[in-house]
């Protein structure tokens, strides 16, 4: 599924347009952008027309683009939604350097967790971040994550192996901390 537009103060989160798939694939050029991400190598523009297509069509997955001042600056997601025990796998990409550290991250993982908790019925959002990266840390940290613990040296990273730490916020401490 697409997600619906929510609009936050920096960014909005629209549905992908088939147009998207161009700037995208420029995203995955950039070894700075994908140093600390499980995806490490371009894909095709028509992979990356094939994913969008499919991910339109799957009822478990919820993407959005992440546009920043009127222009596509990445995507976000609901991956893997298991509807019988609520829960998904979340991950951002911005992909577009020149917009890192502006707050942006942490308003995208604020809008999803709440589209999550309040339109959709998940009791609790997992993700995770490579050791190092810090902002993605730090972004889900504001957005209520906490770590639950971590795979020791599980990916191969500039030469050595570093650890995977594992992330979740469960429905209920977001409502405390997001009172209606
Ligand atoms: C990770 C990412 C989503 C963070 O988004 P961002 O817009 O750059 O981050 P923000 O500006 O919202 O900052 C979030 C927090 O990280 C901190 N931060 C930002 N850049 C930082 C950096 N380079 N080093 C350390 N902390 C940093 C901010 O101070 C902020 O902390 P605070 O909430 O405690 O004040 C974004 O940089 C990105 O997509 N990077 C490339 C792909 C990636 O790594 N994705 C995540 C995979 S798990």
């Amino acid at each position: 599924m697409y997600g619906p537009l929510i609009q936050g103060k920096l960014v909005s989160l629209r549905p992908p347009r088939p147009e998207d798939a161009e700037v995208m694939i420029t995203w995955f050029e950039d070894m700075e952008v994908t140093r600390l991400l499980f995806v490490r190598n371009p894909p095709s523009i028509d992979m990356e027309r094939e994913w969008l297509d499919k991910m339109a069509r799957d009822p478990n997955e919820v993407i959005w683009v992440v546009e920043h001042e009127a222009r596509p600056v990445g995507t976000t997601a609901i991956h893997a939604i298991n509807w019988r025990d609520g829960h998904g796998t979340t991950g951002t990409v911005l992909g577009e350097k020149a917009v890192w550290g502006k707050g942006l991250g942490r308003e995208v993982m604020q809008l999803r967790a709440r589209y999550a908790f309040t339109q959709l019925p998940l009791r609790k959002l997992k993700s995770g971040y490579l050791d190092g990266n810090d902002a993605s840390g730090r972004a889900q940290a504001a957005a209520g994550y906490r770590e639950v613990g971590r795979y020791r040296k599980d990916h191969f990273i500039g030469g050595k192996y570093v650890d995977l730490i594992l992330t979740e916020v469960l429905r209920e401490d977001w409502e405390k901390a997001n009172p209606v």
